[in-house]
Formats: structure tokens, C-alpha cells, sequence
């Protein structure tokens, strides 16, 4: 089933609240501010620096056609040359999709930056990596309680699909699914 309410807000258009910030795909390289950035964020999936690290081995697999490919964007504080790399990584999206089913693994921003549009952009130029690759569906769990996050997910399209009892520990909660599923255009229309 298509999702009608799906929008997509164009990653290139230009980020007025945060005008010094450049979206771009993340590299090795940027393992060091995700890891900063994530640690900093306790609402956001705890991955260890080796987590980050695998997004970024070959994918897939050079015996294994099936494996999963990895996509992760970085936004980064371009205006503000004198930081380390490390400081300018402000927000970051990691997903893995396996065929043309994906799963949203992480998002984060960076408080001092949240509220301008970062969030959004990240997710949208996710989305458009999915669709140009003729991705069907995009999953994620999110704690109940983030609502913040969902208000988010909800923006872009994504539809509730679920409950997981007592999914998250640490504190213990339940977790909400969300899909976002694309239409597949019918070329069924007789020519004239
Ligand atoms: C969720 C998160 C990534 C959003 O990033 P952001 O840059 O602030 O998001 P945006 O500015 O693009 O906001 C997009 C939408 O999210 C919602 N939103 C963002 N902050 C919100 C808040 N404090 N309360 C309610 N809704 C909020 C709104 O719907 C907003 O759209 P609007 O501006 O048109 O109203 C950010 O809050 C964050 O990093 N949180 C901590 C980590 C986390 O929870 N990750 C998700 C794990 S599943």
C-alpha cells in the first residue's frame, strides 16, 4: 500500500534558520563526531565507536551479494572554520537497508542546533536516497516518550505501525514502530 500523505521537503533548498550548515554524505573520517555527538544525546540509539565504524566497511560484501548497504549523512557547521572537524559535525542520520527495505538506525542533532530544519534535512536527503534507488519501505522504533521525534517522523510521512512492549532499557519503555512506504507507480494508462 502507497502513503498518500508523503511529502518530501527538498534537502537542497537552502537551511534559513542555520545558514552555515552543509549536509553531506559521512566518511570514516567523521566516526570521532558521531560518536561525540551521540554520547552527548542520551535520547538517541548508544552505538560504540566500532558500531559507527562498521557503517562504513564495504557494503556489500564482496562474497556476500545480500548484505546490507549502510547510508549515513552528516550535517556540519561549515561557518565555523576555527572548531576541530570533530566539533563541527552537529547532526548526523545512519540507516541500513537490505534490498529495498530500509531501517532508520540513528538521528541526532546537536541541541544548541535543534528547532531550524536540521533534523528534517537529514531525514529528507535520506528519503530521496531511498526513492532514487526504487526503495519500497523506511522503518525505525522510537521510545514513546520522544515526542519530539515522532512529531518529526509524522512531518515527513511516516505513518504509526506498531507497539514493541518493553522494548528500550535503561529507562525501560515501550517503543513505537513507524513506517514510510512509497507508492509504486502504475504505467497501466492506455496511450491515446
Ligand atoms: C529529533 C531531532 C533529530 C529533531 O531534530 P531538529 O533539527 O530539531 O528537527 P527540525 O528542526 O527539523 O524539526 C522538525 C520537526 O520535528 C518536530 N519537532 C522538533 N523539535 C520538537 C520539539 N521540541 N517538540 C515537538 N516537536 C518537535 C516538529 O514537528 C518539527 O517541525 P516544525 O518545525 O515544522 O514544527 C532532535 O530533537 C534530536 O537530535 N533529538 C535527540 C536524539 C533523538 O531523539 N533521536 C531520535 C532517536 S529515534
Amino acid at each position: 500500500m502507497g502513503n498518500s500523505s508523503f511529502r518530501n521537503p527538498d534537502p537542497r533548498r537552502p537551511n534559513l534558520h542555520n545558514p552555515g550548515v552543509h549536509i553531506r554524505r559521512a566518511i570514516l573520517a567523521d566516526v570521532p563526531g558521531m560518536v561525540e555527538l551521540g554520547k552527548a544525546n542520551p535520547a538517541a540509539a548508544q552505538w560504540s565507536r566500532m558500531q559507527y565504524e562498521q557503517q562504513f566497511s564495504k557494503s556489500p560484501a564482496a562474497n556476500d551479494f545480500h548484505g546490507p548497504e549502510h547510508f549515513a549523512l552528516v550535517a556540519e557547521q561549515a561557518s565555523e572554520l576555527d572548531l576541530s572537524a570533530e566539533k563541527r559535525i552537529i547532526g548526523f542520520i545512519v540507516a541500513s537497508g537490505l534490498e529495498t527495505d530500509w531501517e532508520l538506525e540513528n538521528i541526532v542533532v546537536a541541541a544548541k542546533s535543534r528547532g531550524g530544519g536540521i533534523g528534517t534535512l537529514l531525514l529528507a536527503g535520506f528519503i530521496d536516497h531511498v526513492r532514487t534507488g526504487n526503495g519500497r519501505s523506511i522503518f525505525l522504533e522510537v521510545r514513546e516518550s520522544n515526542q519530539s521525534a515522532r512529531a518529526l517522523y509524522r512531518k515527513v510521512g511516516f505513518k504509526e505501525a506498531g507497539l514493541r512492549k518493553g522494548y528500550y532499557a535503561d529507562p525501560a519503555e515501550d517503543a513505537m514502530l513507524y513506517r514510510l512506504t512509497f507508492f509504486e507507480v502504475s504505467h497501466n494508462e492506455t496511450a491515446p
